[in-house]
């Protein structure tokens, strides 16, 4: 795999100044206004509620929230603003002071009330208003010419952090409006964080430093894979404005909230950790499972977000989605993240003289979501599943290597059965291969490396081969393949499968789990792509609707489904990207369907939004594409053979731009099976 050496000047200039030299040269820089207070050092870490309430926020939510940072371990994990977001003031000011007044009904002990009940728990509170003559929801005024009413109001609440967003706000100059604010909260003398919501429009990074603790470098995330991937492409370019006091804000955390993958998430968190990006949990904590509460404490995770170094990690190389970030740290160790934005597992990675690191025998390499310490000879890489992310930090000592294990790079790799991005589909019955890789990454030798699986119950696995070896030196790559099948009466459903690894006296393990699914056949006869009856599904942006459009990201929440004003009863509702994989078994001999953009979508689409195509694949084969369908076009009847194909795939792509607004209708379908 080629690699771009990073920068060597850059980061060696960042290991070896620390945070003394970097702050000497901030001061040298600064202009007369700039925002030189003390405060934001660190990313911010907390808690809004938008992401997962939308505008139904009330005050028991806000206090809820910040007994639960008590209880669950989330304030010592580092999280300390529970912040409010829009919808939280009346309609209308206080005629006679002109001041906001908390929404009666949902903020009935009003906000100071709030601020003190936060502050009583060691926590900080947040608020939003909008550098408009509204919030974007539309249901509180914005602080557009209030600013010093409006600061001198949140101070006297005890507010310790502004969210200020751009909504209208009347085509006035960004840097101007938002000057005022910060102007305005001085005067208050009060220390509040001030977060820039400009969505980067105006290239908030050239000017926020001296404005703001926080920029939005992106427009509003979203509960989706396409839209992580997006922001974090737009905002990993921006390192080199990040840095104590003043950060590059990609936006609250997504984590928990249903659509995306537990690894999703977790590349999630691992990305925004590596670009010193604000940690703002934007779930229910209330309903927070364990998984999505382990996410986000992961403590040596958090710790490379909140190194005090505070430099945004840069990307050292990308090739063809797999992407190796590092990010120095104040302690002389380098974080590294390496994330797989591909629909299939591959091993890469970089090397600690890459990294900048000094030469030594050997390098202590800890792995963040294991918390797993090893040594490694120098090689920095992992077998990274698809959508997923390893992360480490390399520490250079001249001695603790040598009292580590070898580090493994260690991985599970399952065939796909059809190509795409549907991961493992197990037909009941049917045998498969599954591949296991360990490469020892260490200086010394690896003794008795012993890989296994662990099967569902009823589950047989036959080695193909030798799977375990008595030595491995370093760099070597043993390679295990097993035969499994699944029982020919397994139930249809999800499955997992573990890899294990021991090796060396006494021993160290590895584990790490693939998720399979056992599909169901479709029905014999003519069907409609029943809900019931796909393998697996994925969309772009909350899950596929059945007779009904996509809807927004909850299930069940779309309109009824419509194409250029026709209306269908039946039929799939998606949102680009997406897929949806039936297991045909060869006993289907057609699909037809009338497909388009549904009306569900902006009402004055710009370009780039709501085009999308349509295409069906039999096994391998596309069979069927529409070509490229707009807003603006009617239905088009989509049909294909399917003659003794294992699987049919029904695929809405993003048509070549963004997935903005791509909401696409797979209407009247008809699936034409034998019995
Ligand atoms: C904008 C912001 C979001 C959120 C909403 C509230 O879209 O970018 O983060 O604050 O407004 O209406």
């Amino acid at each position: 795999m080629p690699r771009r050496r990073l920068s060597a000047a850059l980061l060696g200039l960042a290991l070896l100044t620390g945070s003394t030299a970097l702050a000497i040269t901030e001061s040298m820089t600064a202009p007369a206004h700039a925002l030189d207070d003390g405060l934001a050092r660190t990313p911010p870490m907390g808690f809004n509620d938008w992401n997962s309430f939308g505008c139904n926020v009330d005050e028991k939510l806000i206090t809820d929230t910040a007994d639960y940072f008590v209880s669950s371990g989330l304030k010592d994990a580092g999280y300390t603003y529970v912040n409010i977001d829009d919808c939280w003031a009346a309609h209308d000011r206080d005629p006679q002071t002109g001041r906001l007044v908390p929404n009666p009904q949902t903020f009935p002990h009003g906000i100071k009330w709030v601020a003190d009940y936060v502050h009583a728990k060691g926590l900080k509170l947040g608020i939003y208003t909008s550098a408009g003559t509204q919030t974007c929801a539309k249901t509180m005024p914005g602080a557009l010419d209030h600013e010093e009413v409006d600061a001198q109001t949140f101070a006297d609440w005890g507010v310790d952090y502004l969210k200020y967003d751009n909504c209208n706000n009347q085509d006035r100059p960004a840097l101007e409006r938002y000057t005022k604010m910060r102007d305005a909260l001085k005067k208050t003398g009060r220390p509040i964080v001030f977060s820039i919501c400009e969505w980067g429009q105006n290239k908030p990074w050239e000017w926020g430093k001296d404005v703001g603790h926080l920029w939005r470098t992106t427009g509003d995330i979203s509960d989706s894979w396409p839209s992580l991937l997006s922001i974090f492409k737009q905002n990993v370019p921006l390192a080199p404005y990040a840095g104590p006091g003043h950060w590059n804000d990609p936006d609250m955390l997504e984590v928990g909230n249903g659509g995306m993958t537990a690894r999703e998430y977790r590349s999630h968190f691992s990305l925004w950790s590596i670009m010193a990006a604000p940690l703002l949990i934007g779930t229910d904590l209330r309903k927070a499972t364990p998984e999505t509460l382990s996410i986000l404490t992961n403590k040596d995770v958090i710790a490379v977000d909140q190194d005090p170094l505070g430099t945004q990690g840069t990307v050292l190389a990308s090739d063809n989605g797999h992407w190796v970030l590092a990010k120095p740290l104040k302690n002389g160790d380098v974080a590294v993240t390496l994330f797989n934005e591909t629909d299939t597992t591959a091993t890469f990675g970089t090397t600690a003289s890459a990294l900048g690191l000094p030469k030594r025998p050997a390098y202590v390499l800890r792995d963040l979501w294991t918390h797993k310490d090893a040594e490694t000879a120098g090689t920095v890489s992992g077998v990274v599943p698809a959508h997923g992310t390893v992360m480490y930090r390399v520490r250079r000592d001249s001695r603790a290597w040598a009292f580590q294990p070898p580090a493994a790079a260690f991985g599970l790799d399952l065939p796909s059965a059809v190509t795409g991005i549907s991961g493992t589909i197990t037909p009941a019955g049917r045998a498969f291969t599954a591949d296991v890789t360990t490469t020892n990454l260490g200086r010394a030798p690896m003794l008795n490396a012993r890989p296994s699986l662990g099967l569902p119950t009823g589950w047989k696995a036959e080695p193909v081969g030798r799977t375990g070896a008595a030595i491995l030196r370093t760099g070597a790559t043993l390679k295990s393949r097993w035969r499994v099948t699944p029982p020919a009466s397994e139930p249809p459903g999800a499955r997992s499968l573990t890899a294990r690894l021991s090796y060396g006296l006494p021993g160290t393990r590895l584990s790490l789990a693939e998720d399979l699914v056992v599909p169901k056949p479709v029905p014999g006869g003519t069907t409609d792509l029943g809900a019931d009856d796909w393998a697996t599904a994925h969309n772009g942006y909350g899950p596929v609707e059945h007779n009904m459009s996509n809807g927004g990201a909850k299930p069940g929440d779309g309109k009824p489904l419509t194409i250029n004003g026709t209306v269908y009863a039946k039929g799939l509702g998606t949102h680009a990207p997406a897929e949806i994989v039936y297991y045909l078994n060869g006993r289907c001999t057609s699909l037809t369907a009338d497909v388009g953009v549904d009306d569900e979508r902006d009402p004055r689409p710009v370009a780039g939004q709501s085009t999308v195509t349509f295409e069906i694949w039999a096994d391998g084969t596309k069979v069927a594409d529409s070509g490229l369908r707009t807003w603006q076009d009617g239905a088009f009847h989509l049909s294909s053979g399917l003659t003794g194909a294992s699987y049919l795939r029904i695929v809405t792509t993003i048509g070549g731009d963004t997935n903005s607004y791509d909401r696409g209708d797979w209407a009247i379908p008809v699936l034409t099976c034998g019995s």
